[in-house]
């Protein structure tokens, strides 16, 4: 442990006290000096097992390119005065001298005697003051110095310094200079094309840059947090690439001449980061391709600022973190057909207000990468995503730290060409089938940081899985199933795929479990898919037990109607009836089925106007049922002697269950011999009470309804008599 902490902190030691300042363009060149100062720093990231002690214990050797190579890089730093000569260090190409308390008195020719071979040399954060090329002398291979960090007495030692023979690069930076004199380079012969000349603040807020005109090599200048507001020069300077980064500049620089010549004819790449600009007037950068105005306040922009009169061959443009307020981007802001690369991120830009964003902000662009990390898309439809950005043919496109849950996924399909998707941080919750199966170059992919708890193996298919070289999907609460396992083999299978190098937040975890990464969760195969076919089963018998259960109880609830249907249905032509009437013995003509609450109905109505004056014998079991006998039997027998059966429906008869009893039995009577049912309903029973049995014989019979007025009650007689045609005696139908 306190090994590891203190190699944190020498690495932070080192990364505060470091050589060089500024980075030029990486590969774009055709010698190897920025990459190997860049090396330099790099070295000290590397793992301690892959350095090694050298230069008799006074340094550190490594090889950072190939690690396990012989060491080309020395550390003999951080000696603060213990240093007293340079060791001799075979094979070692870039030296770094840092904080040895090295003064003007050590920087002897003979002081570097051991070291003539080297290409690189460091001697930052030193106490030297008075430098002169001529210490250099036999160092022919030297192309790289730095001197930053040291307190030099006068600005010609710069100039001593650019004219180090053969020397590409060097850096003067945090030298405590002055503005340098306009003329001090002068017929200068300088094979110089990198120089860093940062944090020499300038007392004066004009930038005189004709100084740097005599040096005729020089391609990369880098004047970063000089305090500068304006620059200016009387020269045509032809260097290509040139960083103001951390200035005061509160416009874009004036880089025309008189009569509309430019000031940086060859300029290609300008860094602005991190001032205050927040407009553009005119430029004349005939050659800048790459601009850079990420953190200043462009807030307003205006539908020229980017157009081919000021930028005729723009190809990238990074307006990150302007944000401040929401910011304005009016119709045709980026209709410049050589841009290429935009980047718009942190912005707050909100891209669903049309009052921020105009429909046509982005119209006659052919921008094919777009970066949108971290503004607004919240409350973004479909359609205007279209609208804005449908035309663009992209390649690339992020749009991480933006909230999507209202964009469909399916959207973005209209960009066909993508190789590119950074959707980290989107809040993307679940992925359609086939979410990226329509994009045929897509290479690099991003989901990582979002809500995604499971995924379907239809959301890749197979093409798509062998084409993706990048799938990032960390840090999602994935829930580690039986449905995950394809993911999880597909995973181990293909780390490079999955894994971040840079970085250590490699969190494939399952948020089920706690504690259990992804890759050491597994279940048994055989359990999964046993557990699959469990549960098609379960789901089959489920659907076939309510199935089942529905068509029961629908044949329960209408039983009767359906035996009633049934029996409507192959009803013969009663002859069975006509025979039973025949040949049976009867004792009564009619049975009468009624509650005993209704009762005196039968007595005082019924039983009068069908024996007395229609000659009927009706059986009523208060009066006919034999004493003593078992009630059902009495029943059974009573109907089977009957010739036929009179219901008395009331509310008193839903709720006697002998009345029930009676009526099932005689439902299956008369089925059985072919006869219905005589219904009289002797008030209103409302529907709902009622039994099923009741309802599917009203529904099948037609009955009749007993009202106390004198039409209804001759009515009511008269259709009863009907009804009781057939065995009524000859003579005793009254008319
Ligand atoms: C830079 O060059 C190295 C080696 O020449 C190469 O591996 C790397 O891909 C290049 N980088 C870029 C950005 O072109
Ligand atoms: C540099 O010079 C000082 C004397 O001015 C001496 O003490 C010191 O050891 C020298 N350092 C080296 C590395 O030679
Ligand atoms: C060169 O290195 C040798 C041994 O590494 C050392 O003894 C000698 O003093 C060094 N020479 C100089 C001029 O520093
Ligand atoms: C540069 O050279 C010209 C003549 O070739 C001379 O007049 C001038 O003084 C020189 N300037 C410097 C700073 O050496
Ligand atoms: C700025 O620095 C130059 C050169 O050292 C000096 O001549 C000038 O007087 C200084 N100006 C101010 C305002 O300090
Ligand atoms: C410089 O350019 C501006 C705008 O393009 C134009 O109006 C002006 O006439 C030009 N001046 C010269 C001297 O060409
Ligand atoms: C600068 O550009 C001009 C053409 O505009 C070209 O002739 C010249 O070689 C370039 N100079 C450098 C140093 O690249
Ligand atoms: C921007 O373009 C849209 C669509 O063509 C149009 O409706 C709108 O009026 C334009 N805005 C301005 C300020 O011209
Ligand atoms: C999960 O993986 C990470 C990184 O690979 C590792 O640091 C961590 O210890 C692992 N956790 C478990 C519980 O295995």
């Amino acid at each position: 442990m306190g090994t590891i902490c203190f190699l944190y902190l020498w690495l932070a030691t080192l990364l505060v006290a470091h050589g060089f300042r500024g980075t030029g363009p990486t590969n774009s060149s055709s010698d190897n000096i920025p990459i190997c100062m860049e090396n330099l720093d790099m070295c000290l990231h590397i793992y301690a097992a892959d350095r090694e002690t050298c230069g008799e214990n006074w340094c550190q050797c490594c090889n950072r390119v190939e690690p396990h190579r012989a060491p080309m890089y020395a550390y003999c730093m951080q000696h603060y005065g213990k240093l007293t000569y340079i060791p001799k260090l075979p094979g070692i190409e870039y030296l770094d001298l840092k904080n040895n308390f090295l003064t003007s008195h050590n920087m002897t020719e003979r002081f570097f005697t051991n070291i003539t071979h080297i290409t690189c040399l460091v001697l930052a954060q030193n106490k030297i003051t008075w430098l002169d090329q001529s210490m250099f002398r036999n160092m022919k291979n030297l192309k790289c110095l730095s001197i930053s960090g040291n307190p030099l007495q006068s600005q010609t030692i710069v100039r001593s310094m650019l004219s180090v023979p053969g020397l590409q690069a060097l850096s003067a930076a945090e030298c405590g200079l002055p503005m340098l004199n306009k003329n001090l380079f002068q017929n200068i012969s300088s094979d110089v094309k990198y120089f860093w000349f940062d944090e020499n603040s300038i007392n004066t807020s004009t930038y005189d840059m004709t100084v740097f005109c005599p040096l005729t090599e020089l391609q990369n200048l880098a004047l970063r947090v000089c305090n500068i507001k304006y620059i200016t020069s009387e020269c045509p300077l032809k260097i290509e690439s040139l960083d103001l980064y951390n200035n005061l500049m509160d416009n874009f620089p004036k880089t025309c001449m008189h009569n509309n010549e430019s000031m940086f004819p060859n300029l290609t790449l300008l860094s602005l980061e991190k001032n205050r600009i927040s407009s553009i007037n005119e430029a004349c950068l005939p050659k800048l391709r790459t601009l850079d105005l990420t953190a200043n306040l462009m807030i307003r922009l205006t539908e020229n600022y980017f157009d081919q009169k000021n930028f005729p061959v723009l190809t990238e443009l990074d307006l990150k973190s302007n944000a401040g307020a929401t910011p304005l981007i009016p119709n045709n802001t980026f209709s410049n057909p050589s841009l290429i690369r935009l980047s718009l991120d942190d912005n707050r830009i909100s891209f669903d207000i049309h009052r921020a964003v105009e429909t046509n902000a982005f119209a006659n662009s052919r921008i094919m990468q777009l970066s949108l990390t971290g503004n607004t898309f919240k409350n973004i439809d479909n359609g205007r995503f279209v609208q804005l950005f449908g035309h663009l043919p992209l390649r690339k496109l992020k749009l991480s730290k933006n909230k999507l849950d209202l964009l469909a996924l399916k959207t973005l399909w209209i960009f066909k060409n993508l190789e590119l998707l950074d959707l980290e941080r989107t809040e993307i919750a679940s992925l359609p089938d086939g979410a990226f199966d329509s994009f045929r170059n897509l290479v690099h992919l991003d989901l990582s940081d979002n809500k995604i708890t499971s995924i379907s193996e239809l959301t890749f298919n197979h093409e798509t899985r062998q084409r993706l070289k990048v799938l990032f999907l960390d840090n999602n609460p994935f829930i580690c199933s039986c449905d995950l396992m394809w993911f999880k083999e597909w995973f181990v299978s293909q780390p490079k795929v999955f894994l971040r190098h840079t970085d250590t937040e490699n969190k494939y975890t399952c948020e089920n479990i706690p504690g259990v990464n992804l890759t050491d969760f597994s279940m048994a195969k055989q359990a999964c898919l046993l557990s699959q076919s469990l549960n098609v089963m379960i789901v089959f018998t489920c659907t076939l037990v309510i199935v089942t259960l529905t068509i029961a109880s629908l044949v329960f609830r209408f039983r009767w109607n359906i035996r009633l249907a049934l029996y409507e249905a192959f009803r013969g032509r009663g002859d069975v009836r006509m025979m039973r009437l025949l040949t049976d013995h009867f004792d009564y003509d009619v049975f009468v089925s009624y509650a005993k609450e209704d009762l005196p109905w039968v007595y005082q109505r019924l039983m009068p106007e069908l024996e007395s004056r229609l000659g009927l014998r009706l059986c009523v079991h208060e009066r006919d049922f034999i004493p003593g006998n078992n009630i059902v039997d009495n029943i059974v027998e009573s109907v089977q002697s009957s010739k036929k059966i009179l219901m008395v429906f009331s509310k008193d008869f839903v709720r006697s269950q002998w009345c029930q009893f009676e009526l099932t039995f005689c439902m299956n009577h008369v089925m059985n011999y072919d006869d219905v049912l005589l219904i009289v309903c002797v008030d209103d029973v409302a529907s709902r009470d009622m039994t099923a049995a009741m309802m599917a014989v009203l529904k099948t019979t037609t009955y009749i309804q007993w009202e106390e007025l004198d039409d209804a009650v001759d009515s009511f007689w008269g259709r009863l008599r009907l009804a009781l045609h057939e065995i009524i005696p000859r003579g005793g139908a009254l008319p």
